[in-house]
């Protein structure tokens, strides 16, 4: 059975291992972090087995999962060249940092990549992964099973597509949370307790993201499903168009491409 180490056991970390144990035994999956409670409550809630630190454990790791900030992400880097095997790999979850500069840092140890999202927490992620060409195919594999029990898992062509994954599905859950908090206080605005208008606007969201997923019919017909001409759907539909919802989304978008490269500047 292959075994997993996590440098850094977070929010991302905790997210991706609470899948990974549906699939594979507690007991191949290693993590260490600075933080004693962190660690503690991983190996506590999941079983899994906690290191105080990088060290030998290390070595008997056929995959080892980077999931530190990006700004921590060369020290990591430093503390694990020690202790790397010569079989395995390395994968880095953090956004912006490209894999050869990880791969540098590791003195040269192949780095793979992949952008998850935070409804992994709740099996319902959305991961973007990058392998360069000619890996193992185990090591493919490995890295599919373990996003897979996290959500769906989409595999891209080139490194540079990360970027997307890591402005779409990555950072996509903070969007839909700002539009379900503008229909919430719009729907308080007009009487409804906070409760019962958290339950409407997430009920929604959530029911239209379980549509569109299981009857697999496109967008727009779906949309034009509930909107009849002239009925009141289409009149908030016109307000929303009007306020140039595709611009807005674009631009969005764009603005966070633009951070991105920023950011892969920052952290060298
Ligand atoms: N959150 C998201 O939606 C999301 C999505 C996709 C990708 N990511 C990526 O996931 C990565 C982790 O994010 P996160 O939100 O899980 O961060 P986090 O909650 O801060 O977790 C990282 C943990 O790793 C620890 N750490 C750092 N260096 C270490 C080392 N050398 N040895 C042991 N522990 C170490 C940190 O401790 P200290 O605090 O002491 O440094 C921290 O406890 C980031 O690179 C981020 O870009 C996040």
């Amino acid at each position: 059975m292959e075994k997993i180490g996590f440098i850094g056991g977070g929010n991302m970390a905790r997210a991706i291992i609470g899948g990974l144990v549906q699939v594979m035994p507690a007991s191949s999956v290693h993590v260490t972090d600075h933080h004693a409670e962190k660690r503690e409550g991983l190996s506590r809630d999941f079983g899994v087995v906690a290191h105080d630190s990088t060290g030998s454990w290390v070595t008997g790791m056929d995959l080892v999962v980077l999931a530190v900030k990006p700004q921590t992400m060369k020290a990591a880097c430093a503390e694990l060249v020690p202790w790397l095997n010569r079989k395995g790999a390395a994968l880095s979850i953090a956004a912006g940092i490209e894999s050869d500069t990880i791969c540098d840092w590791l003195w040269g140890y192949p780095v793979m990549r992949a952008m998850p999202n935070t409804p992994a927490k709740v099996r319902a992620g959305v991961t973007g992964y990058w392998i360069p060409p000619r890996y193992p195919e185990e090591l493919a594999s490995l890295v599919v099973r373990m996003f897979s029990a996290c959500g769906d898992v989409i595999e891209v062509q080139e490194e540079r597509q990360l970027d997307l994954v890591g402005a779409i599905p990555g950072s996509g859950p903070a969007y839909v949370f700002r539009f379900m908090e503008a229909f919430v206080r719009a729907a308080m605005r007009r009487g409804i307790p906070e409760e019962a208008a958290v339950r409407m606007v997430v009920g929604t969201f959530f029911g239209a993201a379980e549509l569109a997923r299981l009857s697999g019919e496109p967008l727009a017909q779906l949309r034009e499903s509930v909107t009849s001409r002239g009925g009141t759907t289409a009149k908030a539909l016109e307000v929303l168009e009007s306020r140039g919802i595709d611009a807005a989304a674009d631009e969005a978008l764009e603005a966070a491409l633009k951070r991105t490269e920023e950011l892969k500047t920052l952290f060298l």
